[in-house]
């Protein structure tokens, strides 16, 4: 049987235009969100969505809608395909965007194929999906159903000292539209794996019925500074070393626990940061992820626990923010089904699988059939420039995305 693909060039050569806004002098890619780079990214993205001849609609919190409807169908909820366009620091340019770019790419074929769906379409892109520059991650898809005030979202301070809602002003997307008034009848993500099992087994589609738990923190350890040259070992406050010690808890007990649980220290600083004076502050992150809600509140335990343990054995103080956290999420079986369906009906080879990431279909997932389409990641690397993924690959997901729409809209 033969299927109507998608515009394979055109989703491609868009993927890379946008991939190509954002750069800094050393051709790095950086797109915080609501950021100077960002807003190049999002006039494109929209320039693209009104050529398609979609209605834009951006919400306060920043979320950017492209809808497809006709009088017939806009009574209807709409089916939801989307992601994000922003970016970790220094970043590849599929995750999130290719997504967002698929979800456009769809439309656009059932557009020009002259389809009639029963349902509206929309291409979202959720604002903050990474999290870089204001915690939580997936803020904006988290406004969307109601996780977390409109208000309260855009007062977060960003690590930069500013807020997400000034910037939003101040780039000309703190839109009108109420955060999650387009509620969704489904939705549906194609993102790359950023990991290594599809690549591993030579398999093409991943069909994502879960996603792992997540769980942020920002530690503050405050010691004493003191001469490097003179302070005797035993007589220190030593807050950068008592920092240093929980990176490599973390992995000896997840080791020793035998668990799928990561926990990864991204972000640290000291203070006064001088070569030769003990650190008087350090100041981290910790991420720390299961699949597992159980499990993850027992890491959560065993860190609170050892940095108890921490303060009396290192003479430190220590306290604790919590910046996001989030329970491990089941998707829509059925959409998972028909996500295997389609890609055995495309000869593509497909597996069940387990999302690492966080992803907004987590926080759609709260208030609609939800689910996710991955394709491979060479390597299984991502948050990193060398991020790729084998445009056949690409094209193979972004068709897959198209046949799930289809059946889920019920179209003509
Ligand atoms: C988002 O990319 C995350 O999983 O941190
Ligand atoms: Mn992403
Ligand atoms: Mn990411």
């Amino acid at each position: 049987m033969s299927h109507p693909s998608i515009n394979a060039e055109r989703l491609l050569a868009r993927i890379g235009e946008l991939g190509a806004i954002g750069r800094d002098d050393r051709g790095q890619l950086t797109r915080l969100a609501a950021s100077d780079a960002e807003k190049l990214g999002r006039d494109r993205l929209v320039g693209w969505i009104e050529a398609a001849g979609l209605d834009v609609a951006v919400d306060r919190i920043g979320n950017i809608f492209g809808i497809w409807s006709n009088r017939d169908n806009a009574e209807q909820l709409p089916l939801i395909l989307g992601s994000h366009i922003d970016t970790v620091i220094n970043a590849g340019i599929y995750d999130g965007c290719y997504g967002v770019l698929a979800a456009l790419e769809v439309i656009e074929t059932l557009k020009e194929q002259g389809s009639i769906s029963e349902r509206p379409i929309v291409v979202a892109a959720f604002t903050n999906e990474e999290g870089v520059r204001y915690a939580p991650d997936m803020l904006g898809s988290l406004v969307h159903v109601g996780g977390l005030a409109v208000e309260a979202a855009l007062a977060t301070l960003g690590t930069d000292g500013t807020t997400l809602g000034s910037e939003l002003v101040r780039i000309g997307y703190a839109g009108s539209v109420e955060p999650g008034s387009l509620k969704p009848h489904a939705y549906v993500e194609l993102h790359i794996e950023q990991g290594p099992v599809l690549e591993r087994e030579a398999t093409t589609i991943g069909a994502v019925e879960n996603l792992q738990g997540i769980s942020w923190q920002r530690v503050t350890i405050d010691g004493v500074a003191n001469h490097a040259g003179t302070t005797p070992m035993a007589m220190r406050c030593d807050a950068g070393l008592a920092a240093a010690r929980v990176g490599l808890f973390l992995r000896e007990h997840i080791a020793r626990s035998n668990a799928p649980s990561v926990a990864t220290i991204g972000t640290m600083r000291f203070e006064p940061n001088a070569i030769n004076v003990i650190p008087s502050r350090a100041v981290f992150t910790v991420d720390l992820r299961d699949p597992d809600e159980d499990r993850l509140r027992m890491l959560e335990a065993a860190l609170s626990d050892f940095l108890r343990r921490l303060e009396q054995e290192e003479h430190v103080k220590i306290s604790v923010e919590r910046l996001a956290r989030f329970e491990p999420v089941i998707f829509d079986s059925a959409i998972v089904e028909a996500i295997e369906v389609s890609a055995t009906a495309r000869g593509l080879r497909s597996r069940r699988m387990t999302s690492g990431a966080g992803h907004d279909a987590q926080m759609i997932a709260r208030i609609a059939p939800a689910a996710m389409i991955f394709v491979p990641s060479r390597n299984g690397i991502s948050h990193n420039p060398r991020e790729h993924t084998d445009p056949a690959d690409l094209v193979a997901g972004a068709n897959v995305l198209l046949d799930v729409a289809t059946r889920l809209v019920g179209s003509r």
